[in-house]
């Protein structure tokens, strides 16, 4: 089934947040935020903000009704700074004017007089300093520091991985409308409308149920609006709590850039120690976060990044502790992975050390240690289904790997300025939310009168297609057209106690809830049916009653209106719970996932070596879909995370400089992937594998995993440049920009 908004994308029709029709009265907001990156607030001039015509308010922390708090994970993120400031581009002040350019304008007239403090940009400066932002967390299985002492290799090294700017198409936004009563309706461009709802309830300090979110659909979230929608939210509706007014803000590109959190960039230290036959006996390493100025999703992530640290190999000894680094730059946040890709990277990277230490291909060393069925994962969960062994099987088989290495050896023996490499990246993740409550969806399912039927869950559209899925789900739970279906935007009224669309599991968990709702619509209509056509073995099947194996001449229609008439509830709200997940952070053990998705791609580069220029020529993938429910919008979220991860490992280059101001502001700075970034050659095999129980129809998550592909464009890069210049110490330091990649080529040539 086509993607249900393919139409409206096309036509330029679909609603986001800043097409809503404005309501009569609208004021305009515009953050004055922070100019130094860290130091203590003395004073604001707001005198010359005030008098420009147009201007209606100046809000700061002392408006605030209820907590000047936002903090999901803790409570250390404020709405509006008060005594100090955190971050370069923190949010200090709201103006509320009559219009957007009257809003922004003024906010350039606020003045701040701020004592500077020491700005600290760099995780590991911030760890030495004791500025963490939970206390380090320390995963292990077996004893990794006795183990190195049976282990014929040894060899450490150290591996950073650089953020990355979400760079959704639509920027961060709320609209706020006061209703009667004090009541707020708020349109919010979010990926967590309880997250909004809880946020703004807090700020004004009233409950839940007098703020209603509303979200027809994101232009893209990324993971950048999971927690990062809050705090535009509780803006707008702070003003249209003090001012009794509709109050919008939508931010220009450059200040979403400058104010909002982006992939946590991480530095590592790694150990791993290798038999003779090159098993991974060992593995340690510490990982160092960095958080940002507040903690925000950040002990998530950090917990994921432990979870990963394996990716998809067996390591009998292993201990990996983590740091969640406080620093004076915008809250990171989740990004497409959450931390996992950053805990994959330096496994990776150990591997490709190693091997090039060993002189052999990091191909035989990841070969050699991929997870069986069986293995113990080293947070105590039994790989159940595992797919490692068989995706890698099929890709090196389906795209020839032996000939694609020889390929590679002859145009490298061949060609002097040009250098081909080729990588392996298998990779594994989980699915669940790590926090075990998240992991509950509801819906909502009214059958009209006339057999139409609206559906109603806690997912958030943002183009990954999960309309598209819940639509399939209706429809084959209930046997009828999908035409029938209207799929309506989030909503906190109709559907409480949402978990943000994100971990990969959105379909899993709404389309679950779904199914129990058509489910019991199912059966009560069946009910009707019986008794109506005076049978017992009735069924619906493509909107027609069926008596055993022949249709009867009750439709789908007359059945709804019948049971209508006979005032049967046309109407379910079903709960769903993923089953059988724990978790015990006490030790560190349990079984936090509902199932694995694995996955191997085959990625081929080549390097000029002149210009330090490069391609990547093809990204060849075996990827575990279990039962897909729907090959195109599959194949489209695998196609786009693989790109998005190409992107974070070789050309998104974020930069702040010392004092903590964003260099990377705006997009001829900051490169992201286009069109012609995109691999000429990207083939997908759906590896057809059992699915899971706990998918929807045995359809596996596919929203995340196929992100960390791109970890092989980098190491393919590091091995055409190693064709080049075979230093054996260059660092692993991603993104691999065409700048890194000229400086490697000439490494030791440049230095005396
Ligand atoms: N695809 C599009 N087009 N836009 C997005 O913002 N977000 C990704 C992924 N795919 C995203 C996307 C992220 S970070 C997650 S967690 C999943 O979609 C969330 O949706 P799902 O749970 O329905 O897969
Ligand atoms: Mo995705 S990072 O879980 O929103």
């Amino acid at each position: 089934m086509q993607n249900i908004d393919s139409f409206t994308h096309v036509r330029g029709e679909s609603l986001y947040l800043d097409d809503l029709p404005i309501v009569n009265g609208t004021l305009y907001a515009c953050v004055f935020g922070s100019p130094v990156a860290h130091g203590r607030i003395r004073s604001l001039d707001l005198a010359d903000a005030r008098n420009l015509p147009g201007v209606v308010r100046i809000l700061t922390a002392r408006d605030i009704p209820g907590e000047n708090q936002i903090g999901g994970i803790i409570p250390d993120e404020v709405l509006l700074a008060d005594q100090t400031v955190d971050f370069w581009g923190m949010p200090i002040a709201l103006v509320v004017a009559e219009t957007d350019e009257i809003a922004r304008r003024a906010a350039t007239l606020i003045r701040a007089d701020i004592d500077p403090l020491p700005v600290v940009t760099d995780p590991r400066e911030a760890c030495a300093l004791g500025q963490l932002i939970v206390p380090p967390r320390t995963f292990q299985t077996g004893d990794a520091e006795a183990a190195f002492a049976d282990c014929d290799y040894i060899f450490e090294g150290r591996a950073d991985s650089g953020g990355q700017e979400h760079l959704y198409l639509e920027t961060q936004g709320a609209y706020a409308i006061p209703l009667e009563n004090g009541n707020i309706r708020l349109f919010s461009s979010t990926q967590g409308p309880t997250a909004v709802q809880r946020a703004v309830a807090r700020v004004l300090g009233l409950g839940m149920h007098k703020i209603e979110i509303d979200v027809t659909r994101l232009g893209g979230g990324f993971g950048g609006k999971e927690d990062g929608a809050n705090l535009w939210a509780a803006l707008v509706a702070l003003a249209t709590h003090c001012l009794r007014r509709p109050v919008k803000y939508v931010l220009h590109r450059m200040e979403d850039l400058r104010m909002t959190g982006k992939r946590h960039p991480y530095t590592s230290d790694f150990k791993i120690g290798l038999t003779k036959d090159l098993k991974i006996r060992a593995y340690t390493a510490s990982l160092y976060q960095d958080a940002g100025a507040s903690a925000d999703l950040s002990p998530a992530v950090l917990e994921r990044s432990l979870f990963h640290a394996n990716n998809t190999y067996f390591i009998p000894n292993l201990r990996v502790t983590a740091y969640s680094c406080r620093t004076n730059l915008p809250s990171n946040t989740a990004f497409r992975g959450f931390g996992g890709p950053q805990g994959m990277f330096v496994i990776e990277a150990a591997i490709a050390k190693a091997a090039e230490e060993l002189g052999v291909s990091a191909l035989d060393i990841q070969r050699a240690n991929l997870l069986r069925e069986g293995d113990a994962f080293h947070y105590g969960q039994v790989a159940d289904g595992c797919e490692a062994e068989a995706c890698w099987t099929d890709a090196a088989t389906r795209y020839d790997l032996p000939e694609l290495q020889r390929e590679v050896d002859e145009f490298n023996r061949q060609n002097k300025l040009k250098k081909k490499g080729l990588a392996v990246m298998p990779i594994c993740f989980g699915i669940s939310f790590t926090k075990k409550w998240m992991n509950q969806a509801r819906a909502l399912v009214h059958l009209y009168a006339d057999g139409s039927v609206g559906v109603s869950t806690g997912a958030v559209e943002m183009g990954q297609g999960v309309n598209t899925k819940m639509v399939q789900v209706a429809a084959r739970c209930l046997s009828v057209r999908p035409e029938r279906i209207k799929i309506e935007p989030t909503n906190t009224t109709r559907i409480a106690n949402t978990s943000p669309t994100a971990a990969s599991a959105t379909s899993d968990l709404n389309g679950k809830a779904l199914q129990l709702a058509c489910q019991a619509l199912t059966e009560r209509l069946l009910g009707v049916a019986r008794a109506r056509l005076q049978a017992e073995e009735v069924s619906i099947r493509n909107e027609v009653v069926w008596v055993g194996n022949k249709p009867s001449d009750l439709g789908w229609n007359d059945l709804i209106l019948e049971a209508y008439q006979q005032r049967v509830c046309l109407s379910e709200h079903a709960h769903y719970a993923t089953p059988g997940i724990h978790y015990d952070p006490t030790v560190e053990k349990g079984h936090p996932f509902a199932y694995h998705v694995y996955g191997t791609a085959l990625v081929g580069t080549t390097v000029d070596c002149l210009r330090g220029t490069y391609t990547v020529d093809y990204v060849r993938v075996t990827h575990d879909f279990g039962q897909s429910m729907n090959t195109i919008v599959d194949r489209g979220q695998a196609e786009g995370a693989i790109v998005q991860g190409i992107g974070w490992m070789t050309m998104e280059d974020l930069r702040y400089n010392a004092d903590g101001r964003l260099l990377s502001n705006a997009l001829s700075t900051y490169k992201i992937p286009d069109i012609y970034s995109v691999p000429p050659v990207l083939d997908i095999h759906f590896l057809e594998t059992a699915g899971s129980d706990y998918a929807i129809f045995r359809s596996k998550a596919v929203g995340e995993p196929p992100l960390m592909y791109g970890i092989g464009a980098y190491f393919a890069l590091r091995n055409a440049v190693r064709a080049f210049n075979p230093s054996s110490n260059l660092p692993f330091d991603a993104p691999m920009t065409p700048e890194k990649v000229l400086l490697s080529l000439y490494a030791d040539a440049l230095v005396p």
